[in-house]
């Protein structure tokens, strides 16, 4: 059986961006009878950011919940917390002894920053720690640890992924076929949803819809999107309407064809906000539920991260053994 590995770091609340970019994507993938899907909380890379315990404990709840709620079901995949699996941080350490310097010099996200301190005038590493910068390293140990043949990601994640895929060669190349080679998938039919401003839906850019957001205040974000100037009655472009994108993200097909007639008809942009936020709000109900119930009972979260724990380790402890005896590094029967 091939295997799917995934995570999501707890630095934020989780937006609309990501759950039609990023989750959704991974959770129809999690329902393929043919893939075994690993799929955890990734606090500790969190950790390069969030050094709040309260933010960090309830950030990391919020991730768990979620994945839940939105439909991953634990008992047939192999869900958990990063932290929980202590191999994997044995593992980032061989290999980190095996990436060149260079390789994380290269990395996009660590070179944004140094290229934003420059052009800002300040010390080229300034706010990068070492966790920072050795991040594809841990997200290589995430991957290869359960020999992942496939990792669903955004966009921005492919390069991390190639290099979880080079330390992996590197290391077969020298010690004989030890890792699966990753691949990385990215659908191409995803859409990128827009935020509240038409720019793409983006935490630095204040214009996201948290998920999971009461009636009230989806309905309040909703009415906050940018439209053009177009009065009622009037033709309305679905292919460059804000409004549009989310009605057909959330929207069943007939619904979706229904409404496309409706702005070339020319409803108001009153009357397409008033049925989007009915077809979000029916999405996200049971979802919703779900998402508090588990807030509310964290120690059910704790329960079933365990238990997820549990067959992650069971995965993770032969592999890892086999690496070590590989390096000659005492491995205890
Ligand atoms: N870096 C990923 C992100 O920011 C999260 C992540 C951590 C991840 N480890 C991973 C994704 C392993 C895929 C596989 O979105």
């Amino acid at each position: 059986m091939k295997t799917i590995v995934t995570g999501i770091k707890p630095t934020g609340r989780v937006h609309l961006g990501n759950y039609i970019g990023a989750i959704k994507p991974a959770l129809d993938q999690a329902k393929n009878k043919e893939l075994e899907a690993v799929y955890f909380v990734a606090d500790y890379h969190g950790l390069t950011k969030v050094r709040d315990q309260k933010e960090m404990q309830e950030l990391s709840y919020g991730i768990a919940a979620t994945w839940l709620a939105l439909g991953l079901d634990p008992d047939h995949s192999i869900f958990y917390r990063q932290s929980d699996v202590p191999e994997i941080f044995e593992l980032s350490w061989i290999l980190a002894c095996f990436s060149p310097k260079g390789l994380m010099n290269r990395a996009h996200a660590y070179k944004a920053i140094v290229e934003k301190n420059r052009m800002e005038n300040r010390e080229e590493d300034e706010g990068v720690n070492m966790g920072l910068f050795t991040y594809p390293i841990l997200m290589a140990s995430d991957i290869l640890l359960f020999q992942s043949n496939y990792v669903p990601v955004g966009k921005d994640q492919i390069q991390h992924v190639e290099i979880a895929r080079d330390l992996a060669s590197a290391f077969n190349h020298q010690f004989g076929r030890t890792f699966t080679l990753p691949e990385h998938i990215v659908d191409e039919n995803t859409p990128i949803l827009p935020g509240l401003d038409g720019r793409k839906m983006s935490k630095s850019y204040h214009n996201t819809i948290p998920l999971f957001e009461e009636p009230d205040k989806l309905k309040k974000l909703i009415n906050r999107i940018t439209t053009d100037s177009s009065g009622p009655k009037e033709a309305k472009d679905p292919n460059h309407s804000t409004v549009f994108a989310f009605y057909k993200a959330f929207a069943s097909e007939e619904q979706t064809i229904e409404m496309r007639r409706k702005f070339q008809e020319g409803i108001g942009w009153g009357d397409a906000k008033e049925e989007l936020f009915h077809v979000m709000n029916d999405f996200f109900a049971e979802p919703r539920e779900t998402f508090h119930y588990y807030l509310s009972h964290t120690e059910e979260l704790d329960r079933i991260l365990e238990a997820g724990a549990k067959k992650a380790r069971a995965k993770a402890i032969p592999l890892l053994k086999e690496v070590k005896r590989k390096l000659g590094i005492l491995v205890h029967p």
